[in-house]
């Protein structure tokens, strides 16, 4: 593993935006050449502002997926297409659902989880579409703390390769260019701002790669990913507008006894977390008022089936981090 360290870009104001989007614009361009790329847009920061990148330096060189894991929030793979479609950038949505419920089939351990969606992303679904198509580059949106994290052993993430010694043109045939890997979450909302993405993709809160598959304790089946799903709806609703970096909501592995309508109910948990933080390096819990974590935890167990309990996380990154696995 390399730790030969990436040296940071801090950028704070619109000229520093600027010059930061026409470099990699022209780094990009001169990288491919004449070329092709492909890259994978989940409408996070990251990855549309690498899009808008790509797109500035490539046009339609570039052949922009929505990769539909089967991980994602409610309807995110239409929203996100057409957000994208109204600023002229055609969006390709590709179903690989059943690719990833295969890989993560009876897979409990957390980084095995992590590494099933890296295979299938990269090994499987990635490789085919570089296979069918003449593109040789993939552009990803992988920044300075993912790096940071995998290097430091803490958890792998999901598009990290060349600081783990590994060539992705030799594992999965094609080379992976990463024009925000200098700058940490603050900055680029700055970039993405100064792309012209509009304010609920540049200020949208993180969700990370392995989607909703970090937020679920053992196993991930379409149907736990249903209640993580039904849960992260309703505590993006609740929170949204309390200024916090991050809100989420975990599904737990233990059940617990609850009741419901005078019957015993062996029901599942949910836990809430919602995080201030600048850069997810360090993190603490949002004060809520109790009054909305109530809310929070009724309409969680009224409405999201076969959850009884809902707990809220008071605990500090570290020791803890953002996202469960
Ligand atoms: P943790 O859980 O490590 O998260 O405290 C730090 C920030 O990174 C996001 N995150 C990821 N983003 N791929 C990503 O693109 C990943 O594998 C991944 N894991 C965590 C997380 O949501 C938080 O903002």
């Amino acid at each position: 593993m390399t730790t030969e360290k990436i040296e940071e870009i801090k950028i704070q104001n619109p000229s520093q935006a600027k010059d930061f989007i026409d470099k990699q614009t022209a780094a990009i361009s001169c990288a491919v050449g004449q070329g092709y790329a492909i890259n994978a847009l989940s409408g996070g920061v990251d990855s549309s502002a690498v899009t808008m990148l790509g797109h500035r330096a490539l046009e339609n060189r570039l052949k922009t997926y929505f990769i539909d894991n089967g991980l994602m929030r409610e309807n995110e793979p239409q929203q996100i297409a057409s957000t994208f479609e109204q600023l002229g950038i055609n969006v390709e949505i590709w179903d690989v659902q059943k690719q990833f419920f295969d890989a993560l089939r009876g897979v409990t351990d957390p980084e095995k989880k992590r590494e099933a969606v890296t295979q299938t992303f990269y090994r499987d679904v990635f490789a085919d579409l570089v296979r069918g198509s003449q593109c040789k580059y993939l552009l990803q949106g992988t920044i300075l703390t993912d790096v940071d994290e995998t290097v430091a052993g803490i958890k792998r993430q999901h598009n990290v390769f060349a600081q783990l010694g590994i060539d992705p043109e030799k594992e999965f045939g094609y080379q992976i260019l990463e024009p925000l890997v200098q700058i940490r979450k603050d900055s680029v909302r700055k970039v993405a701002q100064a792309l012209g993405l509009p304010e609920l993709i540049y200020d949208r809160i993180p969700f990370p790669g392995p989607a909703l598959a970090t937020r679920i304790i053992g196993e991930v089946t379409p149907e736990r990913v249903q209640t993580v799903r039904q849960a992260t709806k309703i505590v993006e609703e609740e929170l949204c507008n309390k200024g916090a970096f991050q809100y989420l909501a975990i599904l737990h592995q233990d059940r617990v006894t609850g009741m419901r309508d005078g019957k015993r109910d062996y029901g599942q948990q949910i836990e809430v977390r919602c995080w201030d933080s600048i850069d997810a390096r360090t993190a603490t819990p949002t004060q809520l008022p109790y009054g909305l974590e109530c809310k929070v935890a009724n309409r969680i167990t009224q409405e999201v089936p076969g959850v009884v309990s809902v707990t809220y996380n008071r605990t500090s990154k570290p020791p803890s981090c953002i996202e469960a696995i």
